[in-house]
């Protein structure tokens, strides 16, 4: 398309001293006119220069007449200024979503329920449509004047970027229609050309190109300057209408409403059409399927509607969803390429994922040169090796995947993957648990990768209960964003090493809590000298934490608050407990193989350790608990018996429930088992006491556990 800047030299025509506010309103019809014909049907109806001499025109009489520059005029798409956010725009009418299908089998469904909803017997007339891959977003027209235009939100709350979409040349600021209120809905979208050649711009600038149209179109739109937009050339199609309350609409087909829309000038999409039953369901989607690659824009699917407005609401809707329409969706696209090599990332949790690093590959719209390969079984099981040619797939905006290899064209020489033994991130042993696909690095306090993760679990309430210590604080914490001193960059980013290594974070590990000062934290964003005081009195004060709390708080894999509280009591102390090999550790009650594995192997880590003893130098205290031999209170009810608590009780939390039980002996579990004793249960009890009943376990209900407490208590 050709682009509509004016020329410099040209005169100001046929300026109407008269009747100023005539002959504008005369322009703007023209140009809206104009505009239409170019931008809308790609059919301009007259030459640049004779639009640009137009143009000029009106603005000049809307300078020497500022009254007459209303905000409806061709001149004023950009006007107004940046924002610094959106507001929240409530949607009259919700906007759902569709219904997804990916088989010819859920499509005859879907026309089989409408069917039967209608109680017709002959085949249903159907509007269908491409199914743009863009974002919805809903035009409030009010007396023919764009009043507001929000995207979708979360289909009750959308934003308003009204400001945004009176840029887009496609979008009409006035209709020529007699209704009070109209709202338009339809797809915000950048077309494949518009794309191409805004990523080249961004590419000469040296500035970042978008991945794919969508998200170039929701970025594009997005924006708190409209400027920004309306620089971008993004596109409209409408593909729905709602009407007033109490407004009747002009038609009562949706095929009909969208050509009335196309008079009205919205973009209507060429490509639709309306046909005739199932079978011309499926007719489309493959006709449309084969023209996929040459339509000007990007889709995911297509949609089918039942064409006649009364029947819609006849069928009406399940949940979020209208019951009488349907995407179709296209299959993922896969494409061939080379597996360079298998990378291995370790999470926030310490698990290992096996990434494919690919030779770059175009598919389902964007390039793609990493992959998952979700984990080892997954690996073994498609049999993928660097140096095959692989299949890789992408549906959606879905993470692309490794579908398969193909082992004839596989070269001499591959190796079967194997995961490394140690955490390629801190050296630390990895450890798969049994019947587990996923394997995790065991350095839970020490791994750079589980860093933030370990500190706010160990920050947290139930654990250590640091006060203060929340996300946005460790983020800061460990990626050392103090006010004055910018982030160093990595020497990686740079290609070469840097003369002096980057400053160590503030914290490493949760040791390093216990050496921070006030003036460190008061020199993190947002820190004023009260809650950095206040943070460092929250850290001293967690220095003399129960031995449970603080087991807890190590992050030991499968190691619960309970099973940590059980642990503090049948060791006593740290030491005890650090120095118990795997059947010491299995005749804790309720620690099985898969639990005293590893708690062995954690503690087994140099890394751990190193970070524990840092811990006690840095004047933490756990509190050794008396070891509770099995005995027996006053009449043996409580003590060394296992309760579970199931439900919600009367008038005791679960804390509470738990407290007293603990403090008579007893023990609190998690799950019921047959060594279970009591299984307290109260309001609204799930499985647990289902299970209780199927082995026969005791069950009691609140005022019975008070009972026995009484009874142990000797106060009965
Ligand atoms: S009709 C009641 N028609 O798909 C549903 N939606 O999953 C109204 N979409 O967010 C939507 N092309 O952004 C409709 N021809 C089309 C569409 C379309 C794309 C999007 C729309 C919506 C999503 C629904």
């Amino acid at each position: 398309m050709r682009s509509r800047v004016a020329s410099s030299a040209s005169t100001v025509q046929m300026m109407d001293a008269g009747d100023p506010a005539g002959r504008a309103a005369w322009l703007r019809r023209e140009l809206d006119r104009h505009a239409h014909a170019y931008y809308v049907l790609d059919a301009p109806t007259v030459p640049d220069a004779e639009y640009d001499s137009l143009f000029r025109e009106l603005e000049a009489i809307e300078r020497a007449h500022p009254a007459l520059a209303m905000p409806e005029s061709p001149t004023q798409r950009v006007g107004a200024a940046p924002s610094t956010a959106f507001a929240s725009v409530a949607h009259r009418v919700p906007m759902l979503s569709l219904n997804n299908a990916f088989s010819e089998d859920e499509v005859v469904a879907f026309d089989r329920r409408a069917r039967e909803a209608l109680g017709s017997e002959g085949p249903i007339a159907y509007a269908v449509e491409p199914k743009f891959d863009g974002l919805a977003v809903s035009l409030t027209y009010a007396g023919g004047r764009l009043v507001t235009g929000s995207t979708r939100g979360d289909g009750e709350t959308g934003e308003d970027v009204t400001a945004n979409l009176r840029t887009l040349q496609a979008i009409p600021l006035t209709i020529d229609t007699a209704l009070p209120l109209l709202e338009v809905r339809g797809e915000v979208l950048m077309r494949r050309r518009d794309f191409l050649r805004m990523n080249e711009a961004q590419r000469a600038r040296g500035e970042r190109e978008f991945v794919n149209p969508r998200n170039a179109a929701a970025g594009s739109l997005r924006q708190l300057d409209p400027a920004v937009t309306a620089a971008r050339r993004l596109w409209f199609y409408a593909y729905g209408v709602v009407a007033g309350e109490d407004v009747p609409l002009p038609a009562d087909r949706h095929s009909a409403l969208m050509d009335w829309l196309a008079v009205l000038r919205f973009p209507v999409t060429p490509d639709r059409a309306t046909v005739c039953g199932v079978d011309g369901l499926l007719a489309y989607f493959r006709e449309i399927g084969a023209r996929r690659s040459a339509l000007p824009y990007d889709i995911d699917g297509v949609v089918y509607k039942v064409d006649a407005i009364a029947d819609q609401a006849r069928i009406g809707f399940v949940s979020r969803a209208p019951r009488f329409a349907l995407a179709h969706k296209f299959p993922a696209e896969e494409a061939l390429t080379e597996l360079l090599g298998i990378d291995v990332q370790v999470g926030r949790t310490g698990a290992l994922t096996p990434v494919a690093r690919l030779k770059p590959v175009f598919v389902g719209g964007v390039t793609v040169t990493n992959a998952t390969l979700h984990n080892e079984d997954e690996v073994r099981r498609k049999d993928v090796r660097v140096g095959d040619t692989v299949v890789v797939r992408r549906a959606g905006d879905v993470i692309p995947e490794v579908a398969r290899s193909l082992p004839e064209r596989r070269p001499p020489g591959t190796v079967e993957f194997t995961l490394p033994a140690t955490c390629p991130v801190c050296g630390s042993a990895v450890a798969r648990a049994e019947g587990e696909a996923i394997s995790r690095c065991t350095g839970a306090l020490s791994c750079a990768a589980q860093r933030k993760q370990a500190l706010l679990h160990f920050a947290s309430r139930r654990a250590m209960d640091i006060e203060g210590l929340g996300e946005k604080l460790v983020d800061q914490l460990v990626d050392r964003l103090v006010d004055d001193a910018p982030a160093p960059i990595a020497a990686d980013a740079v290609g070469e090493s840097p003369a002096s290594p980057p400053p160590p974070p503030l914290v490493r590990t949760p040791a390093d809590l216990y050496r921070l000062t006030a003036a460190q934290i008061g020199g993190l964003e947002r820190m004023a000298d009260k809650s950095a005081n206040n943070l460092v009195a929250a850290i001293d004060a967690s220095r003399r934490p129960s031995l449970g709390r603080f087991i807890f708080a190590l992050g030991i894999r499968n190691v619960g608050e309970t099973t940590a509280r059980d642990l503090a009591r049948h060791f006593g102390t740290l030491d005890a407990l650090m120095g118990a090999a795997e059947p010491a550790l299995l005749q804790v009650p309720d620690v099985g193989p898969v639990v005293a594995q590893s708690i062995a192997t954690f503690f087994a880590q140099p890394h751990n350790r190193e970070v524990i003893d840092a811990l006690l130098a840095g004047g933490v205290q756990p509190q050794a608990v008396a070891v509770v031999a099995p005995t027996t209170d006053a009449t043996g009810e409580v003590a060394g018996r296992t309760f579970v608590l199931t439900g919600t009780l009367p008038s005791l939390t679960r804390d509470e429930a738990r407290a007293l039980i603990e403090a008579a002996g007893g023990k609190v579990s998690g799950s019921v088992s047959k060594k279970t004793h009591h299984v307290v249960a109260g309001e609204e009890a799930g499985s647990k006491l289902e299970k209780a009943r199927a082995l026969g376990v005791d069950v009691i209900d609140e005022a019975g556990l008070r009972a026995l407490l009484a009874r142990a208590a000797g106060t009965d």
